[in-house]
């Protein structure tokens, strides 16, 4: 079987294509540009409208396949801004609608979690999912993706995205952040029990920045007290669910330094750390493409007259069960004989 899916919640228009056994065969994507940092959701709705069509092409000549040899076209329905979403999912109707093919809806933290699970082997991991607009610590449990921590406020990378506007490092400054070196400057550190806020982090730094004190200092502090804030979660989280791997999905999941302070944290905890690759990190076509599949072997399709976008779609709204690949290959058997 083959998906073709289809993202669009941000600033990303993505399209992607793999197969049931998780080949990616194309992984194709335009992001839009602001030199002033940050975007409004009209421009990038805008953006992905002219963008997507030919990202279709692209995709289908990468794979070397014809539309017509793919078999489900996938769709990012939220969570997500919601001008953006619309585009995707349009394109998505109209590409199925015109082929008779299963149009899927699926949710977008879970094709993060995925597209990760497929990538590092990772099987039943606690998942830390570190975006811009997300950051939250779960684990799948009784055919649900639980929340065991979350931001109260702003996700991380949108934290990094506000500090990152005022430094004037452009969009997106979370790279860029990662790698300034400084000294150390006392800011807020805010964890409430499992969850975490960032709003307060960036209000002290740019404080500090008036007050005159070194922007690189600042710089540095701030991604390494928001970083431990997480690790200190997802350390709590592993304590108290006994899970012994850690598998970090989403954009902020590039980061080296994230990586190398939770692979400390891991080692002495005896975990395995598993990281996506920064390709599959960021937004992309092929996560949806392969959750599509995922999600059309455990519930169906979705009916186009039901496949409205869900802006504040949250992960723990739906039911969702991590597959093993035997497993999974059982329920694609299994729809197919039914036909
Ligand atoms: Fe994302």
């Amino acid at each position: 079987m083959i998906s073709l899916g289809i993202e669009s919640t941000a600033h990303t228009a993505g399209v992607g294509i793999v197969d049931s056994d998780g080949r990616i065969m194309a992984n194709v994507s335009s992001a839009i540009r602001s030199d002033l940092g940050g975007f409004r959701p009209g421009e990038a709705a805008e953006h992905h409208s002219r963008v997507i069509p030919d990202l279709v092409r692209e995709a289908l000549r990468e794979a070397g396949l014809t539309f017509g040899e793919v078999d489900l076209v996938a769709f990012s329905r939220g969570p997500g801004m919601g001008q953006p979403l619309q585009v995707g999912a349009l394109a998505a109707r109209a590409l199925a609608l015109r082929g008779g093919k299963p149009l899927v809806g699926v949710n977008h933290p879970i094709a993060h979690i995925e597209i990760g699970r497929l990538a590092t082997g990772a099987d039943d991991p606690l998942v830390v999912y570190v975006a811009g607009g997300n950051t939250q610590i779960l684990v799948e449990e009784g055919g649900r993706v639980r929340v065991l921590g979350e931001t109260l406020d702003i996700g991380l990378g949108n934290a990094q995205e506000k500090l990152g506007r005022k430094l004037g490092l452009g969009f997106p400054a979370g790279p860029k952040l990662d790698s300034i070196e400084g000294e150390w400057v006392d800011l807020p550190y805010t964890v409430k029990g499992m969850d975490m806020a960032f709003s307060g982090l960036v209000t002290e730094a740019e404080r500090r920045i008036r007050q005159g004190v070194r922007p690189e200092d600042v710089a540095w502090s701030f991604v390494e007290v928001a970083f431990s804030m997480l690790v200190e979660v997802t350390e709590r989280a592993l304590a108290a669910t006994g899970r012994g791997e850690v598998l970090i999905v989403g954009g902020v999941g590039a980061s080296p330094r994230l990586r190398e302070k939770m692979e400390i944290m891991c080692e002495e905890r005896g975990a395995e750390l598993r990281v996506t690759p920064p390709e599959l990190c960021r937004d992309n076509g092929a996560m949806v493409a392969w959750a599509g599949i995922l999600a059309l072997a455990q519930f169906g399709e979705t009916e186009v007259g039901e496949s409205r976008v869900l802006p504040d779609w949250r992960v723990d709204e739906l039911e969702w069960r991590f597959l093993r690949k035997d497993e999974l290959r059982a329920l694609l058997e299994g729809r197919s004989r039914r036909g």
